[in-house]
């Protein structure tokens, strides 16, 4: 496929895996994936397989990411992960502001870009996700809704730090429900987000940034997914814990 930017395709992993069974699917991944060099590859294991995952994909294409980091440096955070201990494990990209983080951790736009620019400060690419609920997508909310958690969860971000930032528009109502927003629908939402950057930072930064879909992405839909002009990947959830349904994906949106 022929795109403006590299896609990147993503498999967040969420609360999944065993380090036995993360081992498992990756090795399944390299075999599958190695020669792959059209799209970038990432996979967001939990926390406690990031060690084991890493040692696996040294060497690869294969990168790696975590699923949320707190925002501070170290200190009395009981049960959290900084910037800096992900960096240990060669992770590269961070999630923030997944709807399950927004929606049982009460993680609001300000938290989210407290987090992105601690990420930054530690060379770590968060990928922000935004999306509407269904409700407010009937509502004819969806761009509003957006827009504001655009503008929050990237205030105070330079032009430089946005460069290296992925955006995830991921509608709720399509995440682990088998619905997927249809090829139109996403377009129409990722042309807006990136409006709402070339206002925010410039024509030619927005021009860089990648905005993936989210949400029962599968590799019947993968193609016509990916081939929209704004849809430069994909962050993949309950697809990305099999061989090979995560590597047909990839391999669909060459
Ligand atoms: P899903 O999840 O692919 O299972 O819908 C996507 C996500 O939540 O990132």
């Amino acid at each position: 496929m022929d795109k403006e930017r590299k896609l990147l395709i993503a498999g967040n992993w969420k609360m999944n895996k065993t380090v036995a069974e993360a081992v498992s699917l990756v090795e399944g991944l390299v075999r599958e994936l190695s020669n792959v060099k059209e799209v970038d590859i990432l996979v967001c294991p939990p926390f406690t397989a990031l060690y084991a995952v890493s040692q696996k994909i040294l060497d690869t294409q294969i990168r790696l990411g975590a699923q949320t980091m707190n925002e501070n440096n170290y200190g009395a955070y009981t049960g959290e992960i900084n910037a800096g201990m992900l960096k240990e494990f060669s992770v590269r990209y961070v999630i923030l502001g997944h709807s399950e983080r927004r929606q049982y951790y009460k993680e609001d736009d300000a938290l989210i870009a407290k987090k992105a620019l601690a990420a930054h400060a530690a060379a770590l690419k968060p990928i922000i996700c935004v999306g509407e609920t269904l409700a407010q997508r009937e509502a004819g909310q969806a761009e509003a809704v957006i827009g504001k958690q655009v503008e929050g969860s990237l205030a105070g971000l330079s032009a430089d730090q946005m460069e290296e930032t992925v955006i995830a528009y991921e509608p709720v109502w399509a995440i682990g429900t088998g619905k997927t927003a249809t090829s139109a629908q996403a377009q129409e939402i990722h042309q807006f987000i990136r409006k709402t950057l070339a206002k925010m930072f410039g024509e030619a930064v927005a021009k860089k940034v990648r905005i993936l879909y989210g949400g029962s992405v599968k590799p019947a839909n993968a193609r016509e997914l990916m081939s929209q002009p704004d849809v430069d990947g994909g962050l993949v959830g309950g697809a990305a814990l099999e061989v090979r349904s995560f590597s047909d994906i990839v391999k669909n949106s060459i």
